[in-house]
């Protein structure tokens, strides 16, 4: 037996290798992919916007698939993985997104004789595109697939490499929540990062030919009752049927989490369930990982012959559980038996260890014993393992994993020095980021007296100004007077002295250790409760803290208490604008205090100016509206960003990210870049939250804004009302000054866009008429004695202005997928928005950098 198995082994490395090698190529070739190979694609280049993103586009060739995918499950596309050619002209139903868009997008003629044969399997597609994406691009694939409830990639065969690789790295950034039934008494859920997650692990090989297929039998066991969903391609879906060139040795994988529910969960606890694609017998070495991480592993098979007893005997003594699902090919029902009695005491199998599958059988019947029997093992705990403790097998077996590179291994060492000394983050704080404490939050309190004086009594102007800039030099002075901590000097050090790659892989590693820290702190969540916890502590309480630095060094030059040459921070702006263009947001004004350290944004900005080759006209669009009411997954959505979006992580303050438009398409833009600003919610709960940061907030972003978002959440009617209040107010304060953005209300979480055209025309009129209202309760607030209509204020349309945006869920939210209707409206407002910059740029050149400094200094 074990000469066999050597045998096999053998020749896996070598021919079958050989062999791997030309289908890839041949797949890469076909798919007009082979330079990527080398040259990876990154998330940098997919964020482009370019003149595709307004079109509609149909894969017309093989060369189209990469792109289809990848921008598809970019945009939370459910139908991503569908690989038919020529398809969609069919579907194209002209939503609202296209209407008066004719001639627009490009519409391509549908080849309704394409013969789908033609095209390449899906998960040929998923390997490929892989293959061909950098680390971080990889991240962003797997979180989108991980939201829309797609199996996950978790050993990627050996295409390029000699081994199997185990996609770690790529599923670090899923964070999965759910409520396990050993919870149910306080109401609260769980979060965590899924590659933390400790939880059994079920696995499902194939040993020999299949009559059925097993993964659309895995789609079933993982769908709720009502609702079936594909987690994993099959061969009855559309292009599930064709064969698969390369993809044979992946190992996917998908979860089931409960939400809590006792009567409809279908287990109690976290599971993870894997799947081999492929025959055992070709993929040996992925089917003994399985083995060792899984806590049962069910082998689906036909017959047993003498050839599978001997492969299967060379298992003995392994602890694994094995299960067989027989489907009995008829006339070799007695002999598999007889090899299965064999079996039984090398592989320890009692009666229960084998199900058969008989075509008659009942296919609930089958489902529920499957169940049950899965539900035991589950209930042994003896071989729960994360995603992490799985690398360790992994390395075992010497199946490299993707973390397993020397950019990884330096840039999270430096993180782990960094965040090793936090134990309790309100003390790290307090003691390792001095500048943005109580010195902070005076010279703040300072800074906007400078601007309101509001308490100056009977004391002159120009004595209460000059009193209050010298308190102001005062903390400066103080603050210019602490040294940089040690975890500051570590993390300058990190964004300072690494690679470019070892940057990127350096601030998601903080992140990730963050976030994690973070949870750790976190009291239970609780649905009910929609306060989240103050923003614990993110890369960008670093990045302030050298803004502060630099801040205070800065007064000090000004106020001639130090020279020039003395200067030791005068690169930080440097460093902050690299992070900028490597996609990093940019907090332009924090949550706590409202601060805007002024200085310090100017020179940031300037220096990314510089680094533009003063090519940096932006058109700027902002987001505004109620807390928790997925601002930022919108906004992540449609251009491929990363605003932080787990619960426990809001938004807080006002950030900004820059997406670069192609080349070929700023001409028609009229601007080199999009300024994005992603903002806290307006009527947070919080305690200490006061009226005028949110005043401040609203007038400072939509002051900068060419196009501002207002996203309304039907739920709270009273919070949108003050919402509104503060959006206009701020209009209305803007308008004194000449500017007028646009004014796009996004309207999201309702159940079914599609049926309720006439509740929308009702929506919009009494849109329109709170917004009347609203204007007039406003501009008497502000004692204008003048009529004023909200016309005057906003460029507002009510028919085009109006965005319907169905929840982002679908569902049950522990295993819900993105609703399909989500990613298409999202879509339809990117291309909507698209055109109104387009429209804007033949009317007034947006600003540059230089320009959007002095204005911000003006606001
Ligand atoms: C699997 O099916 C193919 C085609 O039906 C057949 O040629 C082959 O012998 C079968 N293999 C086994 C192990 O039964
Ligand atoms: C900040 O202001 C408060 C109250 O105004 C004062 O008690 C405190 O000492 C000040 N802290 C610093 C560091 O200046
Ligand atoms: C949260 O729930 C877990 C599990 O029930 C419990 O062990 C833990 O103590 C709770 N944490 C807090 C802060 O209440
Ligand atoms: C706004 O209110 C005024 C007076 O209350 C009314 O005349 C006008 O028609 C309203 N406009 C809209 C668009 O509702
Ligand atoms: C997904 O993409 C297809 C093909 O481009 C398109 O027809 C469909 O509307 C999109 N669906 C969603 C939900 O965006």
């Amino acid at each position: 037996t074990f000469h066999i198995l050597k045998q096999r082994l053998g020749s896996c490395t070598s021919e079958v290798n050989t062999k791997r090698r030309r289908a890839l190529q041949i797949v890469l070739s076909k798919l007009k992919m082979e330079k990527h190979r080398s040259m990876k694609l990154g998330m940098r280049y997919l964020q482009e916007i370019s003149l595709e993103s307004l079109q509609k586009r149909i894969p017309q060739t093989l060369g189209d698939l990469p792109w289809n995918f990848l921008r598809k499950i970019l945009a939370l596309n459910g139908t991503a993985r569908n690989t038919r050619l020529g398809q969609g002209a069919l579907g194209d139903q002209a939503s609202s997104e296209e209407n008066g868009g004719q001639g627009e997008g490009g519409r391509i003629l549908y080849h309704s004789n394409m013969d789908t044969g033609a095209s390449l399997h899906p998960l040929d597609i998923l390997c490929a595109v892989l293959l061909c994406s950098d680390s971080f691009l990889q991240q962003e694939i797997l979180a989108k697939m991980s939201m829309c409830q797609f199996a996950l990639p978790l050993l990627l065969p050996a295409l390029d490499t000699p081994m199997c690789t185990l996609m770690l790295w790529a599923m670090r950034d899923i964070v999965r929540r759910w409520r396990p039934h050993s919870l149910p008494e306080s109401r609260g859920f769980r979060e965590e990062s899924l590659v933390l997650i400790k939880m059994p692990t079920i696995s499902f090989v194939r040993m020999g030919n299949c009559s059925f297929s097993k993964s659309q039998f895995l789609n079933e066991l993982l769908s709720p009752s009502q609702q079936h969903h594909d987690f994993f391609i099959h061969r009855d879906m559309e292009s599930g049927n064709i064969p698969r060139e390369i993809a044979d040795g992946l190992v996917e994988i998908a979860w089931y989490f409960p939400a809590g529910r006792e009567d409809s969960d279908l287990f109690p606890e976290p599971v993870a369930i894997t799947n081999l694609r492929g025959n055992i017998e070709s993929h040996w070495l992925q089917f003994r990982f399985l083995s060792e991480i899984s806590s049962a592993v069910f082998i689906v098979t036909e017959s047993i012959s003498e050839r599978e007893y001997a492969l299967l005997s060379s298992l003995q003594g392994s602890t694994s559980k094995y299960y067989f699902i027989l489907n009995y090919e008829p006339e070799k029902r007695s002999e598999t038996q007889e090899f299965l009695n064999k079996l039984a005491p090398v592989l320890k199998l009692s009666k229960q260890h084998v199900l058969e599958k008989e075509t008659g059988t009942e296919k609930e019947e089958f489902m529920e014993k499957l169940c049950s029997v899965i539900g035991s093992i589950m209930k042994d705990h003896d071989k729960d393992m994360n995603v992490e403790a799985m690398a360790v097998t992994a390395r075992e077996l010497k199946i490299q994993f993707d973390e397993d590179c020397e950019e990884c291994d330096r840039a999270s060492n430096r993180v782990k020095e960094i965040t090793a000394e936090i134990k309790d983050v309100g003390s790290y704080k307090k003691q390792l980021l001095k500048l943005q404490g109580d010195l902070w939050k005076n010279l703040s309190k300072v800074e906007i007296e400078m601007c309101k004086l509001k308490g100056q009594g009977d004391i002159p102007t120009e004595e209460y100004k000059s009193r209050l800039k010298e308190r102001l030099l005062e903390l400066r002075t103080q603050q210019n007077q602490c040294g940089l901590t040690d975890g500051l000097t570590k993390f300058i050090d990190g964004i300072g002295t690494l690679s470019q790659m070892e940057i990127h892989y350096f601030l998601k590693c903080m992140k990730f250790h963050l976030d994690c820290i973070a949870r750790k702190n976190l009291p239970n969540l609780s649905e009910l409760d929609e306060t989240i916890s103050d923003s614990p502590l993110g890369v960008e309480h670093f990045l302030r803290e050298l803004g502060q630095f630099y801040e205070a060094e800065h007064s000090m030059v000004k106020e001639g208490k130090m020279v020039k040459i003395q200067r030791k921070f005068i690169h930080f702006p440097r460093l902050a604008a690299d992070l900028m263009l490597e996609g990093c947001p940019m907090e332009l004004m924090d949550g706590d205090v409202s601060n805007i350290p002024l200085q310090w944004v100017t020179d940031v900005l300037k220096e990314l100016h510089t680094k533009l080759g003063g090519r940096s006209k932006m058109l700027v669009l902002t987001v505004l509206g109620v807390q928790s009411t997925g601002k930022s997954t919108l906004l992540n959505t449609m251009f491929g960003l990363q605003f932080a979006v787990s619960s426990g992580r809001c938004t807080r303050g006002a950030f900004m990210m820059l997406i670069k438009v192609s080349e070929t398409f700023q001409q028609e833009l009229g601007c080199d870049f999009i300024l994005v600003i992603d903002t806290e919610g307006l009527k947070a709960p919080e305690v200490a939250k006061q009226e005028d940061n949110d005043n401040e907030l609203a007038t400072l972003v939509i002051g900068l804004s060419d196009i501002t978002i207002v996203n309304m959440a039907k739920e709270n009617i009273t919070k949108v009302k003050d919402v509104l209040q503060i959006v206009v107010r701020a209009f209305l304060r803007m308008s004194e000054t000449g500017h007028k953005p646009i004014c796009q209300f996004v309207h999201q979480n309702l159940n079914d866009v599609s049926g309720h055209e006439k509740n929308m025309e009702e929506d919009r009129k009494h849109l329109l008429a709170q917004l009347n209202e609203t204007t007039k309760t406003v501009a008497k607030m502000e004692k204008l004695d003048k009529e004023i209509t909200f016309s005057d204020i906003m460029e507002y349309d009510p028919e085009k202005h109006n965005w319907y945006i169905p929840g982002l869920w679908h569902g049950n939210p522990a295993m819900a997928p993105a609703n399909t209707g989500y990613s298409g409206s999202v879509c339809g407002l990117k291309k909507h928005l698209l055109k109104f910059v387009r429209q804007r740029s033949l009317k007034s050149t947006p600003k540059n950098i230089p320009q959007f400094i002095e204005w911000v200094k003006h606001l």
